[in-house]
């Protein structure tokens, strides 16, 4: 069944799990996740972001996740706009039905001033307004998403005019948290704790003070009904990496979030976390590896068999370690 996000954290929380938040664009992800959750008995977050929207659009999205929800009956199924870039964004994504919605205040706005706080406010409560009107949930973001490698700021994220910012600037203010969940209404926030989007997030193995643990913590005192969300939360498997390699793919060397991290992030507070690229590495990974082993393959099916089958593999290990599994 389709349900809110609202639902699914509600119960999250209250059993101290965390959910596994995965990025879709087609037939294949889709099916990898949802079979991965039958296997596991785990409740699911489907996301799409302005890339996947565009790429299959919004009615195609919206129909395979019915065919998800109509072959899956007893597994619930949230649909969740990923970082929404206007308030307009969010209302057509809900008019198209999806049951949660993103609205990314930072995403426009240089956090750094307080009219750019205003911004994010106002946007957000807009979206929040007519969101609830319609039991749809809305997940806001507070923050500069950028790693804290050696203690400095992400090279993109970190630098704006007076030069790079430190670790505190560069994490969510939980004071400030309390304030936008008090004047937005918020379901659920996604923080600043340390962590970035895409492939490249550490170029060296990261150590256990990876995550702003403490900052999780606090946060999460400050606003504990309101749902914490961790961006960036690949893990980027290094045997994936190695596959693509292999096969004539061109990876730097590069690191993610361990999972270990992300657990301490789930029994800190963190409820919601989304994943994107490791879904891409293992089914990239997959896809060259088959096409290597089957040079003479011409139906394109065989490939994604097995790009498939990696990110099941991929999201099962996702929904055990969260604590997801059993619970849908
Ligand atoms: O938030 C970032 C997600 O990984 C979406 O990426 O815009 O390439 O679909 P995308
Ligand atoms: P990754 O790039 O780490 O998978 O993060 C995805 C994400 O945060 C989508 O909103
Ligand atoms: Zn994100």
């Amino acid at each position: 069944a389709l349900v809110s996000l609202r639902q699914l954290l509600d119960h999250a929380a209250e059993f101290q799990y965390g959910i596994p938040a995965f990025n879709v664009n087609n037939l294949e992800q889709i099916q990898a996740i949802m079979r991965a959750a039958k296997g596991t008995d785990s409740p699911v977050i489907l996301q799409a972001s302005a890339g996947a929207r565009s790429y299959a659009g919004e009615a195609f999205l919206r129909k395979l996740v019915e065919a998800a929800i109509e072959t899956y009956p007893h597994i619930p199924v949230c649909m969740h706009q990923d970082h929404g870039a206007s308030p307009a964004v969010c209302q057509a994504s809900i008019r198209s039905g999806f049951s949660s919605v993103m609205m990314d205040g930072s995403l426009l706005a240089d956090m750094k001033t307080p009219s750019s706080y205003e911004y994010n406010v106002e946007v957000t409560a807009q979206v929040v307004q007519l969101a609830h009107y319609v039991g749809v949930s809305v997940e806001g973001e507070l923050g500069c998403l950028g790693s804290l490698e050696s203690g400095q700021a992400g090279e993109e994220d970190g630098s704006g005019a007076e030069g790079v910012l430190t670790r505190g600037q560069l994490l969510t203010d939980p004071d400030q948290a309390a304030d936008f969940v008090a004047r937005t209404g918020v379901d659920a926030l996604a923080i600043a704790i340390g962590t970035s989007h895409g492939a490249y997030k550490f170029s060296r193995k990261p150590g256990g003070d990876l995550l702003a643990i403490d900052r999780i913590r606090a946060i999460h005192q400050r606003i504990p009904a309101t749902h914490l969300v961790m961006h960036g939360s690949s893990s980027v498997p290094q045997d994936w990496l190695e596959e693509i390699r292999k096969h004539g793919g061109d990876v730097r060397v590069t690191y993610g979030v361990p999972v270990e991290e992300i657990i301490r992030g789930i029994q800190n507070g963190v409820r919601k976390v989304n994943i994107d690229t490791d879904i891409r590495l293992a089914m990239t990974g997959a896809m060259r590896r088959a096409m290597a082993a089957h040079p003479q393959e011409l139906d394109p099916r065989r490939f994604f068999r097995d790009a498939t089958a990696a990110a099941e593999d991929l999201c099962a290990a996702r929904f055990e370690a969260f604590g997801c599994a059993g619970q849908a």
